[in-house]
């Protein structure tokens, strides 16, 4: 049986996401894992908080928190926001658990041993107001490569790049505002990552499938040069610089760099997982132990494919242990608010929680998945939200189900009558879906997210088409057998229809698979080939029931008080 390792990239502790972050990986990894799980392949979906660094402290900080308690009560909320949306992780982790301490060190270890880490004596930026040396993220300044004012000290919001802080220009503390900086010298340890720059272009040459924003990031740092990173950072949260519990000398107050670790994370999450379930986590990850069966499939936005297509290849490459590297790296763009940025720190956008305390989760999981943005940035605005919802979800599918299911009711007592054969309107439906069927699986194998939704939205099109064209309240009228077989057939659709969408819109899924008595099969993906069977395959006297509306319209009023409550307006464009 196909095995595929689903891995979205780790969210970060510091509060619930924006639907920016869900659109750009956990949703469309979620898309992945409920579609490959439907075709019968074994399906393991990893992910988990990524609580080090910097960004935990300031936030827990800001919260009046020591960071643990806070990591506890951060985890638990994005656990079940994630929950309410559907997420269907088979894990999810935290970085800060003991199994990642103990991957981290190891690789650090293993790494050491291969002459791949190095201890140097680095010039750190430090705050004499605050008196600590200043973390990457506790520094922003001009950026040295495009200019940007507010770039971060480990990375460039406006052009990407990745940054060292003393590198920056007229930085200043992000603690106190200070700019009485200076720098002073400080031990880390290095990751020797330009001793592997050949072995890891040849690892991104064997992978000429991978998508061209990825491949074109990859090769951006590649071109650039290799840089040899500090992995440990002056901070007391995070992952300790020890081998078997010993501290190393010298580095008693200093933990290994977040962006070390998180990557780890996704093996660490596996073994949280195997410890809580009895799972065999080696035959994911250890090529010796069965992991070269596996399709190992990263999702992310494009910010993070410098880090997985170079520094965790380094990582797992140069140990030079058996690990399973990445067979597929999806890459996403940015959704944007409203042509500006969505901003955790400046609460800027819809956040997960919000938005479900607005809509049900499918309403944001089928925008967020057919306008996702995937060959460039792409704008959220509520007026495309509330188009793609009313039209695709309430006027197309919704309305397909409910006039089917009603007439049921109201013609036939809720029972698919019989008599009839299926005819040549019957015969093109078939042909035309089992086209469509076939996009869609294709699609979704390749990981293309909108393609897929639009074939999906083409497959429901079908089916109001076949009703209007069919027409069996007229039929009903003339001859009762045509209406039967119409009947039958749009009842099929709504079963096929449920089982097509799941891996988009899980909860009406479920919802109108169990309106046709159709919810042991949800979890079976079609064959495009059967459609034919499948449309024909309605028993006369099944019973069905009608569910409440399946998908509310959105009214220009409600859209009216959003705005007001979220903001965004053309104005926020700039
Ligand atoms: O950019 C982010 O949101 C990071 N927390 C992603 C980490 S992915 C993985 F490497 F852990
Ligand atoms: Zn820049």
């Amino acid at each position: 049986m196909t095995r595929i390792l689903i891995t979205s990239a780790l969210p970060y502790i510091n509060g619930i996401k924006h639907l920016g972050n869900l659109a750009g990986s956990m949703l469309p990894a979620d898309v992945f894992a409920r579609f490959h799980r439907a075709t019968g392949a074994e399906v393991l979906f990893i992910c988990a908080t990524d609580e080090h660094g910097t960004p935990a402290e300031l936030a827990a900080a800001a919260a009046g928190q020591d960071v643990r308690t806070y990591c506890d009560e951060q985890h638990q909320l994005q656990k079940d926001v994630a929950a309410a949306f559907g997420l269907s992780f088979d894990w999810f982790g935290r970085s800060s658990s003991l199994r990642n301490r103990e991957l981290t060190q190891h690789f650090a270890q293993v790494l050491e041993a291969r002459g791949l880490i190095e201890e140097r004596t680095d010039k750190m930026v430090y705050s004499i107001d605050d008196r600590r040396f200043l973390p990457d993220r506790y520094i922003e300044g001009t950026c040295p490569i495009c200019a940007f004012e507010k770039a971060r000290g480990d990375q460039c919001d406006n052009c990407g790049s990745l940054l060292d802080p003393v590198r920056l220009i007229n930085p200043y503390s992000t603690i106190s505002g200070s700019r009485n900086l200076e720098v002073r010298d400080t031990r880390h340890l290095y990751l020797l990552q330009s001793k592997l720059q050949d072995r890891i272009r040849a690892f991104i040459d064997s992978h000429a499938d991978w998508p061209l924003l990825t491949r074109s990031i990859a090769y951006k740092f590649l071109d650039e040069g290799l840089i040899d990173r500090g992995i440990t950072r002056d901070l007391h949260w995070g992952v300790p610089v020890a081998v078997d519990g010993v501290p190393r000398p010298g580095f008693e107050e200093k933990v290994f760099y977040v962006w070390f670790d998180a990557p780890i994370e996704y093996i660490a999450a596996t073994r949280e997982w195997a410890d809580a379930t009895g799972g065999d986590w080696a035959r994911w990850w250890r090529t010796d132990q069965g992991a070269g069966d596996v399709r190992y499939i990263e999702v992310m936005g494009k910010d993070n494919v410098a880090f997985h297509t170079v520094s965790f290849p380094v990582t797992l490459l140069g140990s030079e242990e058996p690990w399973k590297t990445v067979d597929m790296l999806k890459s996403f763009n940015w959704l944007n608010w409203y042509g500006g940025k969505f901003s955790t720190s400046q609460r800027r956008g819809v956040f997960m929680d919000a938005a479900l305390e607005l809509l049900p989760p499918d309403a944001w999981r089928w925008y967020l998945t057919s306008q996702a943005p995937e060959s460039s940035d792409t704008a959220f605005t509520w007026e495309q939200f509330q188009a793609v919802v009313n039209k695709d979800l309430a006027d197309v599918l919704g309305n397909f189900v409910n006039r089917i299911l009603k007439f049921t009711d109201s013609k036939y007592q809720s029972l698919a009558p019989a008599g009839g054969t299926p005819g040549p309107l019957e015969t093109a439906l078939a042909e035309r879906l089992t086209l469509q069927i076939t996009e869609l699986t294709r699609a979704l194998t390749d990981l293309e997210v909108r393609k897929a939704a639009q074939a999906l939205r083409q497959c429901w099109v079908l089916g109001n088409e076949y009703l209007q064209e069919a027409a069996p309240w007229t039929a009903i009228k003339t001859d009762p057998d045509r209406a039967a077989v119409i009947v039958r057939t749009a009842l099929s659709l709504v079963g096929l229809y449920a089982r097509l969408s799941r891996p988009f819109i899980p909860f009406a899924a479920a919802t109108i698979a169990a309106a046709v008595g159709e919810a042991e099969r949800l979890d079976q993906w079609p064959e495009a080939d059967g459609t034919a069977a499948l449309l024909s395959a309605f028993a006369p006297g099944r019973g069905v029931t009608t569910p409440d509306v399946l998908f509310r319209k959105i009214e220009d009023a409600q859209i009216a008080e959003w705005r007001e409550r979220f903001g965004g307006s053309p104005s926020d464009a700039d």
